[in-house]
């Protein structure tokens, strides 16, 4: 079909946004854990870079170099940074040596602080979007921390004796502020180092992150106390485990950690027979993490949310060496869905969400509560609010919401749907309506809105995954 004509009729699918938003108000109880933490912004431009290139009076190589994906001295911030700008990734590394983030403190600084982690970013979008309850888990929440929660009366977190309050206005104030650097970087821009020159494919960010309480996923009783015995609790979103290592740096167990936290989960199951848990994989770099996430955690969830790195990652961890290279040569939506299908057969999942540039895509099982034509629908709201995000940069506001509204999808999205269509032996229902119903499993996937100069970046997975399943009514 023509472009032109596929455009207006992903437009008319579109209509339906506002519709959805509305819906999100009949949702009751939603409980984002585990990770919320403060996030301090920061665009780096090439010149900069360089500057602390020669500030720390280390060579291009040792900037160029690989080497293991984890932050033990400044140069390795560096080397983090240039290994997400040359390919326009997304990373997340976590800092082992606190010397190094010390370092960061005094050299980087920050152009503002805003909220983060999963955890934190999602339950700031889901209560502005207007659902009942909204209880957010806090591995430490001193005021620096709760200033950056929306101030909605139906944003909730624990105080320490197991009751709800207003998350923004909670101060523990011996908590100790959890701050994670986010380096953001330009689509176009050029870095010059050691006589080779490389410009960045795709505006995104690098994560330097420096957390005691999450590298060990701290959970607060108090707030497990809040959820036990909280009423109308119907969904659960998981994040905060891709900040665990194996050993943890104190030497202990770090897959106990997992298993501690699933178990802690288990019991609100069990409080609330017909929750829906979702498990957000996040960029886990410690790869015995990785694969018991992808053994445990994956199979144990309703739901599992990605992007397509996180996806390559966990092929590599799974020995699918021949796919992932496969993916990574053709990061488009044939390779892509490929991968996916083997994960969904892999895990035994009843829903995977997988999101990478321009396009998202769901897997989920024959007859699954949700019907494939409502999850497109909140695939749409998530796409809509994703692009008010990226285009206002700040969802925090209830008027940006629908900002996106009304906006084409991309050309680039469409191309990509059609070839996940061909992919399926040709499926003309996935282009024209989003939905290819297979005998085992049914496919949805869709196209999205780009924008082109996107003023913020983090937290857009988050808010996708989070959206796409709870905004699917
Ligand atoms: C990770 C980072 C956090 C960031 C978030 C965005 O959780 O630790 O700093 O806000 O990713 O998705």
């Amino acid at each position: 079909m023509e472009t032109t004509t596929l455009r207006s009729q992903w437009k008319s699918l579109y209509q339906v946004a506002p519709a959805q938003l509305n819906k999100m108000k009949q949702v009751h109880g939603v409980v984002s854990a585990f990770n919320a933490n403060i996030d301090a912004v920061i665009k780096i431009k090439p010149e900069l870079l360089l500057k602390w290139v020669q500030v720390l009076g280390v060579d291009a190589p040792a900037v160029l170099a690989e080497g293991g994906r984890a932050i033990k001295t400044p140069l390795d911030v560096l080397r983090g940074f240039v290994q997400c700008f040359k390919s326009g990734a997304a990373m997340e590394w976590l800092v082992h040596d606190e010397s190094a983030f010390q370092w960061m403190r005094s050299n980087i600084g920050y152009d503002r602080l805003q909220m983060g982690g999963q955890g934190g970013i999602i339950g700031n979008v889901i209560a502005v979007c207007g659902a009942q309850q909204v209880y957010v888990h806090c591995a430490s929440l001193p005021e620096q921390q709760a200033k950056l929660f929306v101030n909605r009366a139906n944003l909730l977190s624990a105080k320490p004796n197991g009751t709800a309050a207003q998350a923004s206005q909670i101060n523990r104030e011996n908590d100790l502020p959890l701050i994670h650097w986010i380096l953001e970087f330009d689509k176009g821009d050029t870095l010059t180092l050691g006589g080779q020159s490389f410009t960045c494919p795709k505006s995104n960010r690098f994560i330097a992150t420096w957390d005691p309480e999450n590298f060990r996923l701290a959970i607060d009783k108090a707030f497990d106390q809040l959820i036990q015995n909280s009423k109308n609790v119907e969904t659960v979103l998981l994040a905060g485990y891709q900040m665990l290592s194996h050993p943890l740096l104190d030497g202990s167990s770090g897959v106990a950690r997992v298993d501690e936290s699933m178990k802690i989960v288990d019991s609100w199951r069990k409080a609330h027979p017909s929750l829906c848990v979702h498990f957000e994989f996040a960029s886990t770099q410690d790869v015995a993490i990785r694969k018991y996430l992808l053994e445990k955690v994956a199979p144990w969830a309703d739901s599992i949310g990605l992007n397509e790195q996180e996806l390559i990652d966990i092929l590599e961890v799974a020995g699918q060496i021949e796919l992932a290279k496969e993916v990574h040569t053709n990061l488009h939506g044939s390779s892509l869905f490929k991968a996916l299908e083997w994960l969904f057969k892999a895990t035994k999942a009843k829903r995977i969400q997988l999101h990478f540039f321009g396009m998202y895509v769901t897997v989920q099982k024959k007859n699954h509560a949700t019907k494939p034509e409502t999850t497109r629908d909140g695939m749409i709201l998530a796409a809509t609010i994703a692009a008010a995000k990226a285009g206002t940069g700040s969802i925090e506001k209830e008027e940006n919401l629908l900002w996106a509204h009304g906006r084409e999808v991309a050309d680039v999205a469409l191309t990509e749907l059609q070839a996940i269509a061909i992919q399926l032996g040709g499926a003309a229902s996935l282009v024209n309506t989003g939905v290819w119903s297979g005998s085992e499993y049914d496919v949805v996937a869709v196209p999205t809105i780009l924008i082109e100069k996107p003023i913020t970046l983090v937290g857009m997975g988050d808010t996708i995954s989070s959206l796409s399943l709870i905004g699917a009514k």
